[in-house]
């Protein structure tokens, strides 16, 4: 399966169900914005795997195409509102939602896209029970992503940052909406408990490499093709899966000073930004983000065994290694 090519068609299904959820209404700018991040698209993973999750279990995923538009809306809001956090201009390619409409409106337009969502998710065609199940799963989710992104702000230029906080924070604003989502989907579709916590348990390993990759992504990847900046984690010293680890192995000495000398330094020049990227890479601590993140990927596959062979199966499959895997 080329999954690049599969996720890019799923994903152009729910091109559709996205955009119809937001309805032409005033005041325009605020509508306008809601509407920037959606429909933009981005690789739209959470969405696909909602779906999947369902067909997964043997369900009918158009009964769980709303919660995928939802859980992409909850998505979006959260990105609107990193942008603003993180001071970052760029998103898919586009000037950010605080930049094109003003910080009020960015902030409000994130509200609304979490309402909507659940607004969404209500008027799922659901046993009660399930819906019950469904919202207290998408609720917590956002929940522990406040806690994640707090987190990861507490932890800008904070030099105490251990590997186990590091996970703690990706997992808390990163993996729990994947692992809602796909929960989601399979509750969707008549899933027993064992398999729901299987493919929850599959979303929150795939969610770390995920996002370990991201910060990678973030220091090594081609602006270009991610449509963010790169380098930013490094001027806003974030204490990211590599920089925990050459914290934990790099004792005090000219390369750490090195290092620290363009670490949180906010106005870096791209040369110095290469210098960071050389450290990481001589020291090993890229290869060992690396191989951290292969490693929650093999548990994420490994979760997937209680599913039935099949499509899906390998979908999911494919998709845990794509998280570590592209360029985008
Ligand atoms: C970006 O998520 C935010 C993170 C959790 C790292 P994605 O990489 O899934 O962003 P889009 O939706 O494809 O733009
Ligand atoms: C985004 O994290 C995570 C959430 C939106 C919850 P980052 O700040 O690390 O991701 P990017 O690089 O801006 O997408
Ligand atoms: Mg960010
Ligand atoms: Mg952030």
């Amino acid at each position: 399966m080329d999954v690049k090519i599969e996720l890019k068609k799923r994903a152009d299904e729910l091109d559709g169900p996205i955009r119809s959820y937001i309805g032409d209404e005033s005041p325009s700018n605020l509508i306008e914005a809601t509407r920037q991040y959606p429909y933009a698209g981005g690789k739209r993973m959470r969405p696909c795997m909602v779906v999947s999750a369902c067909r997964a279990v043997g369900g009918d995923g158009e009964k769980a195409i709303p919660l995928a538009v939802a859980i992409e809306y909850i998505h979006n809001f959260t990105l609107i509102h990193d942008d603003l956090m993180d001071g970052d201009v760029k998103r898919r390619g586009m000037d950010t939602s605080h930049v094109v409409y003003g910080m009020p409106t960015a902030i409000l337009a994130g509200d609304a896209l979490f309402a909507k969502a659940f607004e969404i998710i209500a008027a799922l065609d659901i046993p009660s029970d399930d819906m019950r199940r469904v919202l207290k799963s998408t609720g917590t989710a956002v929940w522990d992503l406040a806690r994640g992104q707090q987190m990861d702000i507490n932890n800008e230029n904070s030099g105490t940052v251990s590997m186990e906080d590091y996970i703690e924070t990706i997992r808390l604003k990163t993996s729990v909406l994947f692992a809602a989502g796909v929960a989601g989907g399979a509750i969707i579709g008549g899933a027993d408990e064992r398999t729901v916590e299987a493919m929850h348990g599959y979303a929150m390993n795939m969610g770390v490499a995920f996002q370990m990759f991201d910060d990678i992504l973030g220091i090594y990847g081609d602006p270009k093709k991610t449509g963010k900046s790169a380098g930013n984690d490094i001027r806003k010293g974030k204490n990211t899966v590599m920089v925990c680890r050459f914290r934990d192995t790099i004792g005090e000495g000219a390369l750490m000073d090195e290092f620290m000398a363009v670490f949180g330094k906010e106005d870096a020049a791209d040369s110095e930004i290469e210098t960071a990227r050389r450290i990481l890479k001589e020291t090993g601590c890229y290869a060992y983000a690396m191989d951290m993140a292969e490693e929650y990927t093999n548990k994420a596959i490994a979760c997937l065994d209680v599913l039935p062979d099949g499509q899906e199966k390998e979908f999911m499959k494919a998709l845990a290694e794509y998280a570590m895997d592209r360029d985008v």
